[in-house]
């Protein structure tokens, strides 16, 4: 199986499962628990259909969105993901050439094995940073200085890792940065040696965001115990008012899925929310995105952009959650199981790949620009059309 052999999600974890020893293989594909709501998530977007409209004269389709106050040239953007040199020693470098070749955004995550800074000199897309809210005050005011100073375009505060998710693959892989592994788990690293030549073949693992500030020499840690060890669980409204006001830009909320919570992040200033369960890794048994959609778009989306990532795996899922009033939807593991399979050139296939379905399916739906999207293409099964939520989202 090579690169060009790879169509779709599935594909691409096939080929990435080939290339990465397991317990990296595991820690990307893993979720919580029992991993219900990582299954979930994609299947939320099933309990729908699409309505096509026809003869509406489709030859030039427009994708392009403008969210959290950056134009994008395609409805979908790169959620920021940790560690991505751990998965293809390009890591951050092969997903922002990627994103800023299909004029889209990428994130820079805390945990990022890149430095920001450097991102956002080589390229022009935006930048979002994704920030973790450490015990230490200092410490956070410092990151957040030094994202503003470095010119990142959007902060995305994430709220719902405040303790790690119990990841059980990891557990039994003994994954950890830096590596600490299991019997098991160095007989799977010894048996995908190209992984570990190239590892150990180009620049050393860092993690720029973190080193200037943490003291990264006590040993291994585990992502659950950097989460229960360094970030703070008292974190509440009031900090993140203080934060936004602190950084006074473009402040979204990762994690947020209730309607009293949208209002909040309304009310304490933020510009946008992004509707996540952080990929079914944190609390399993909570509900998919999706389907929360609908009602926090009817209360803040006149107010906020609302996003939402989780599960995201077709264009036509991306069309779906923009029908009910998302303004744009992220992906994780869709770019990230092609960079290990490939690198930069498998981030680029994937993004051509889900570019190409969105304006494929666009075509077959009978719109050319993504305004025309709204809730009069969907029904949801089983419900009567009185039932359904009718009329465009609150614009
Ligand atoms: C994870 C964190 C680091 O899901 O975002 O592993």
């Amino acid at each position: 199986m090579r690169l060009k052999d790879c169509h779709n999600f599935q594909d691409f974890r096939r080929l990435s499962q080939r290339r990465l020893p397991g317990p990296i293989f595991n820690y990307i594909d893993g979720g919580a628990d029992d991993e219900t709501t990582y299954r979930h998530n994609t299947r939320a977007f099933d309990q729908c259909d699409l309505l096509p409209s026809v003869l509406t004269g489709v030859s030039d389709v427009d994708m392009s969105v403008t969210v959290m106050g950056q134009k994008l040239a395609m409805p979908f953007y790169c959620s920021p993901t940790a560690l991505q040199r751990l998965f293809h020693h390009e890591g951050e470098r092969a997903v922002a050439a990627a994103a800023e070749k299909y004029g889209t955004m990428f994130g820079v995550s805390s945990l990022g094995t890149v430095s920001l800074e450097e991102l956002r000199k080589k390229h022009k897309t935006p930048q979002v940073y994704q920030f973790y809210f450490h015990k230490d005050r200092g410490l956070n005011s410092a990151m957040m200085q030094r994202a503003k100073e470095a010119g990142v375009d959007v902060m995305m505060l994430t709220v719902d890792s405040i303790t790690g998710g119990n990841r059980e693959r990891d557990l039994r892989t003994g994954f950890s940065i830096p590596f600490r592994l299991t019997l098991a788990g160095m007989i799977q690293f010894a048996i995908k040696p190209m992984w570990g030549i190239n590892y150990v073949t180009h620049e050393r693992f860092r993690l720029p965001q973190l080193e200037e500030h943490v003291d990264m020499s006590g040993g291994a840690s585990s992502i659950g115990g950097y989460f229960s060890e360094m970030l703070d669980p008292s974190m509440n409204w009031d900090d993140v008012a203080a934060m936004v006001r602190d950084w006074d830009g473009q402040f979204c909320l990762k994690g947020i899925m209730t309607v009293e919570d949208a209002r909040r992040a309304a009310e304490i200033g933020c510009t946008g929310i992004v509707l996540s369960n952080h990929g079914g890794r944190q609390l399993d048994g909570s509900r998919a995105p999706f389907d929360q959609l609908a009602e926090i778009v009817d209360a803040v989306g006149d107010r906020i952009d609302v996003m939402m990532d989780s599960g995201i795996q077709r264009g036509t899922h991306v069309l779906k959650a923009l029908s009910l009033g998302a303004k744009a939807v992220g992906v994780g593991r869709h770019y990230l199981y092609p960079l290990a399979a490939a690198g930069q050139a498998g981030v680029e296939r994937a993004l051509h790949l889900m570019r190409a379905e969105i304006e494929r399916d666009m075509k077959l739906m009978g719109v050319t620009r993504i305004d025309q999207l709204n809730r009069d293409n969907l029904r949801f099964r089983n419900e009567s059309r009185e039932q359904q939520p009718i009329g465009r989202p609150a614009a």
